[in-house]
């Protein structure tokens, strides 16, 4: 998950996204890629765990060994900090954009899906995660400047698949934090569509301040406020299909009938 713009809500997304998929039966692996830690913070794993995303970079560590399993059930390759510092000292290596591919291939076969939360700049990491993934799904923020952030981060998946990874795919972007009472995030939203077509997933993720207190308790929307919870799962489902795993779509079901529809917005 990648964007150019910083807090379009991509963390947000990849710890629920994480999520949905986990309850929808598949093996999940998070990695995070952003030395600000908020991925790891919310999935609530321990700040001390080590190694971390940084050891595994600078191969003072293997995948498998920064594997922490985290309360709600999700592998997590932690970061923190010390993250800053490694991507400097990972600029000045040979092969430096292959790192995370080469790492995280023993690892690859024991999950279905492998989430990579990027940083909020197209770097070196961001780089690294677009040469690791089969797939980039981008996130835009209901905002003016939206569009202009998914061009620039199309124009780095551009640059990843006509060098090092021909074979990555673009998955989709995702419109979160929306209220679409506003004019401003309906103009935002048809702007997107006209310019990414079928490319912008049809789920809109509500803007709420639910989230932020989800954040600080580490705990999941679905759990902290399951009236919110079907917007994540709206999109999961979306995803799912896009990404044909049917079985998990069937697992996902229950859980998606179950859940409120997006009629209302949120509070
Ligand atoms: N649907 C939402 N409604 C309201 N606030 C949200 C929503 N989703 C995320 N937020 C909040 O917006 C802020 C940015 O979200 P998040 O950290 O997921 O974005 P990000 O793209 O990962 O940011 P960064 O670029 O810094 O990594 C956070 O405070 C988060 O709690
Ligand atoms: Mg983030």
């Amino acid at each position: 998950m990648l964007s150019q713009k910083g807090g379009t809500g991509k963390t947000t997304a990849v710890r629920h996204l994480a999520d949905t998929f986990h309850r929808a039966g598949l093996k999940v692996l998070a990695v995070d890629l952003d030395p600000q830690g908020n991925l790891s913070d919310y999935l609530d794993v321990d700040p001390e765990a080590e190694p971390t995303i940084r050891d595994v970079l600078v191969g003072a560590a293997k995948a498998q060994a920064a594997v922490h399993a985290s309360p709600g059930g999700i592998d997590v390759i932690p970061s923190n900090l010390l993250l800053a510092e490694a991507e400097v000292a990972l600029a000045g290596k040979m092969g430096r954009e292959l790192t995370l591919r080469r790492a995280l291939k023993p690892v690859a076969d024991s999950y279905d899906v492998i989430f990579l939360d990027c940083p909020p700049n197209l770097g070196l990491l961001t780089i690294n995660a677009l040469v690791a993934a089969d797939q980039a799904l981008l996130s835009a923020e209901a905002q003016y400047f939206a569009l202009q952030g998914v061009e620039q981060a199309l124009e780095v998946i551009e640059l990843a698949r006509d060098g090092l990874n021909p074979d990555l795919e673009w998955l989709g972007v995702a419109f979160t934090i929306a209220d679409m009472r506003t004019v401003h995030s309906r103009e935002a939203q048809a702007s997107l569509k006209e310019h990414v077509g079928d490319k912008l997933l049809d789920t809109v993720i509500r803007q709420s301040i639910a989230y932020a207190e989800s954040a600080e308790r580490a705990v999941s929307i679905i759990d902290h406020r399951p009236d919110l919870g079907g917007d994540y799962l709206r999109l999961a489902d979306e995803l799912l299909r896009r990404l044909g795993l049917t079985a998990a779509r069937r697992q996902l079901k229950p859980l998606l009938d179950a859940a409120q529809p997006a009629s209302s917005p949120a509070r």
